[in-house]
């Protein structure tokens, strides 16, 4: 029996919908009666949920760890923060099925949360990046997986939960094209025709700087990323578990340059649009264990 949301861990899908919601009436009887629809239309695999600070402190609960995504700006590397209450991640092989399941869960929590935002997500051939790198490759597997993105052992109701960092990035594809193959790969660090990692990357390169076990504490991830696209952008969603911010945030200072100067050469060709943190709760009985929250 699972003891956490099971879709967190599991493959990733054929196609998604991120659905982030704000509170539109800050009553918390309503708010507790939104969630509580949420929580018979979970089932925490095909509906991941994930809530943000305000949606806790808005029910009068604070968990512990969960804060407001820390956004940054510097002139080559602007991260924005972009808070969002509720994030409902669903994941499935039809997207007509999908659509129909997002707007069930939009009624179902009106009129005291409603959508703010809504991005379509699908698998790329293997599950490449857009820009054809195959991401993914370095996630922990099985129980090193468990450990990176559930939480274990700080006690009933949070046990099993994960904090999950999510980031819009919109990918500029002429100035990745207009880059040299060779020059790509050393953006990246790895080959794209065989996803080999090269050894003598540069600094600057995305694995260079994100090499989980190059930081102290070593700084896992479980990433769960997915191309997305609008009718005029593209990009990745990017969506990274774990058993606190820190690791990502660790990551992403790196990333900007704000340990020793060095930006990320992603930042070169895509940029991140949105920034936020969830707490996912636990899963117990069959539903989602809303413990913490006195429920
Ligand atoms: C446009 C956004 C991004 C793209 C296209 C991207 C793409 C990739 C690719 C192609 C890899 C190599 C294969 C793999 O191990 O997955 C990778 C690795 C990785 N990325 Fe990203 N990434 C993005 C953003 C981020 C962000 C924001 C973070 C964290 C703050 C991050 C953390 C990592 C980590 C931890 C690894 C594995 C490093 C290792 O231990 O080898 N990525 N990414």
């Amino acid at each position: 029996m699972n003891y956490f949301q099971a879709g967190i861990l599991a493959p990733l899908p054929l196609a998604a919908r991120h659905l982030f919601f704000s509170i539109a009436e800050g009553d918390a009887h309503g708010i507790r009666a939104s969630l509580d629809a949420l929580r018979g239309l979970a089932d925490g695999d095909a509906t991941v949920v994930g809530l943000g600070q305000s949606l806790t402190l808005a029910l009068g609960a604070q968990i512990q760890q969960l804060r407001v995504f820390p956004g940054s700006s510097t002139p080559d590397a602007d991260v924005p923060s972009t808070p969002a209450a509720l994030w409902c991640w669903l994941r499935g092989d039809d997207r007509g099925e999908i659509l129909h399941r997002s707007m069930v869960i939009e009624r179902a929590i009106r009129p005291y949360l409603e959508l703010a935002q809504a991005i379509d997500a699908f698998r790329y051939k293997t599950g490449l990046d857009l820009t054809g790198y195959e991401d993914g490759t370095e996630n922990p597997r099985d129980a090193a997986a468990v450990n990176a993105a559930i939480l274990q052992n700080a006690g009933a109701g949070l046990d099993g939960s994960s904090f999950v960092a999510i980031q819009q990035w919109v990918h500029a594809f002429d100035r990745f094209e207009a880059m040299a193959p060779h020059d790509q790969d050393l953006a990246i660090g790895r080959r794209r025709s065989d996803n080999e990692e090269i050894d003598d990357a540069p600094p600057y390169a995305h694995v260079k700087r994100t090499a989980q076990e190059s930081f102290e504490p070593e700084a896992f991830l479980f990433r769960r990323s997915m191309p997305w696209n609008d009718e005029r952008r593209a990009g990745l969603v990017f969506v990274a578990f774990g058993k606190s911010f820190d690791a990502f945030e660790a990551q992403l200072r790196r990333m900007t340059g704000a340990e020793d100067g060095i930006v990320d050469a992603l930042f070169r060709f895509s940029r991140p649009v949105t920034g936020a943190y969830f707490w996912c709760p636990p899963w117990r009985d069959g539903r989602l264990d809303l413990r913490a929250l006195g429920s």
